[in-house]
């Protein structure tokens, strides 16, 4: 084995793993697109100052996990832990507040983390997300929503759980943040230092905290829904009321707050039982502050970034199996049969569609259809010297172990029609 390694929390994607990565973004550019989205392609690297004035300086993100460094003349640049930020700083850069509006962005790649790697989680990850840029309507955050729900079905999903919450406008967590500053102050001590220094950054982000002893004193803490502006309450109701009409099926979680700082109103996650300690799949909400923050107008945004490699390790197997098909037909030269007929009989198939692949190497016939099993190829197509003069092939049905003689050019026509008959028969 080389002595050289990936680098520690990323990984290598390789066939068949990458057909079903390629499957899944394809779907996701085509649901996205149904809805109007366009793609961005923002760089991996950005300034450091970008994500500290966005993900925010109370961020596990910002404070301990950004890959940070200084380049080459001294100015510190980061990897990019989210895409949201890159988002904003891009949409601002291109002049796209001058409209027209809503903006409608998708991306889909690569973000670095410097967490503790472990199931699930990792240094590089992917992400697929969404931005909606300049609609500050309850009505597209259910829409941004509906969008996530009709990409996740068409994946095969039917038992994630969305977790939804609100944390309320500016006032509403102003108001908050007064209250749970004066519930905690006489328990300060009881804090560990994360929670210490929110108190003063952002308190609300101490309703996240994994801590059991701090969850305990959490549980007598006011509810942030008690302090919720009618403006607040109101978009969160038409939130839920078309989520409803639409069958979108959630659960209010009144914990829910985000591990970013950008976040206002309507937060989400969606987590699956299928994953272990890191099971959310998807996390996402509105940040109508964020654009602002940045030095732009006030325009507000509402977004979500699905973890691609999670959502590939609870995919349903039905999505996975057709991603991964492989060719099914082999062409196989027997009897001394040069190969350059097989290939020529390969390429005649392909021209007419049917993806297949030819026994180059030359291996005997037996070896030949043992690896076609192993690799889950359907069709062998048996091609001799008396086939070719008769123009036919010996069909070998690997599953069923039947063969056929069927004439050449009527090949692809038979194949489609078997497939036909066997879907046919499974529904
Ligand atoms: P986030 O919750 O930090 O939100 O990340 C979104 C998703 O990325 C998570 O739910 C998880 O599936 C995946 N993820 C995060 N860290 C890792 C990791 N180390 N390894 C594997 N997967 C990971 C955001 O990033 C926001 N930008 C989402 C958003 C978009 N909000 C508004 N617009």
């Amino acid at each position: 084995m080389s002595e050289y390694r990936r680098v520690k929390g990323t990984r290598d994607l390789l066939p068949p793993e990458t057909a079903v990565w390629a499957a899944v973004e394809a779907t996701a550019r085509r649901v996205f697109a149904l809805y109007g989205y366009g793609e961005v392609r923002t760089p991996v690297l950005e300034h450091t100052e970008l994500f500290v004035r966005s993900v925010g300086e109370s961020s596990d993100i910002v404070g301990k996990e950004m890959y940070t460094f200084d380049d080459r003349k001294g100015r510190s640049v980061t990897l990019r832990p989210e895409n949201t930020a890159s988002v904003a700083r891009a949409f601002l850069e291109a002049g796209m507040q001058a409209g027209p509006l809503p903006a409608k962005l998708f991306y889909i790649g690569p973000q670095f983390r410097y967490e503790r790697p472990q199931k699930g989680r990792y240094r590089q990850f992917h992400q697929i997300g969404a931005e909606l840029l300049g609609d500050a309507s309850p009505q597209a955050d259910a829409e941004l929503l509906l969008m996530l729900d009709r990409f996740l079905r068409e994946l095969g999903f039917r038992e994630l759980e969305v977790l939804l919450n609100t944390v309320g406008d500016a006032e509403s967590r102003r108001a908050y943040g007064e209250a749970l500053r004066t519930f905690l102050a006489p328990h300060r001590e009881q804090l560990g230092p994360d929670s210490q220094r929110r108190l003063e950054t952002n308190p609300l982000r101490i309703l996240d905290t994994k801590d059991p002893a701090e969850r305990e004193l959490l549980a007598g803490a006011p509810a942030l829904a008690d302090h919720l502006t009618d403006a607040a309450r109101a978009h969160f109701a038409t939130v839920r009321a078309l989520l409803d009409r639409f069958g979108v099926k959630y659960r209010v979680s009144e914990r829910l707050v985000r591990g970013l700082d950008y976040y206002t109103d309507t937060v989400f996650e969606i987590v699956s039982k299928d994953l272990g300690a890191q099971d959310a799949v998807c996390g996402g909400g509105r940040y109508d502050e964020l654009v602002a923050d940045l030095g732009g107008p006030r325009i507000p945004g509402i977004g979500f970034a699905i973890g691609e490699d999670r959502l590939i390790d609870v995919l349903p197997a039905s999505f996975r199996a057709h991603a991964t098909a492989r060719p099914p037909v082999l062409v196989v030269p027997v009897g001394g049969l040069a190969v350059d007929e097989a290939v020529a009989l390969g390429e005649e198939l392909r021209t007419a569609g049917v993806p297949s692949e030819v026994e180059t190497a030359g291996r005997a016939l037996r070896k030949a259809l043992e690896r076609a099993s192993k690799l889950g190829v359907r069709w062998a197509a048996l091609v001799g010297q008396s086939e070719l003069e008769r123009a036919v092939v010996q069909l070998k049905d690997l599953a069923k172990g039947e063969q056929h003689e069927v004439p050449r050019a009527a090949l692809p026509m038979y194949l489609e029609s078997r497939v036909e008959a066997e879907a046919a028969e499974k529904e």
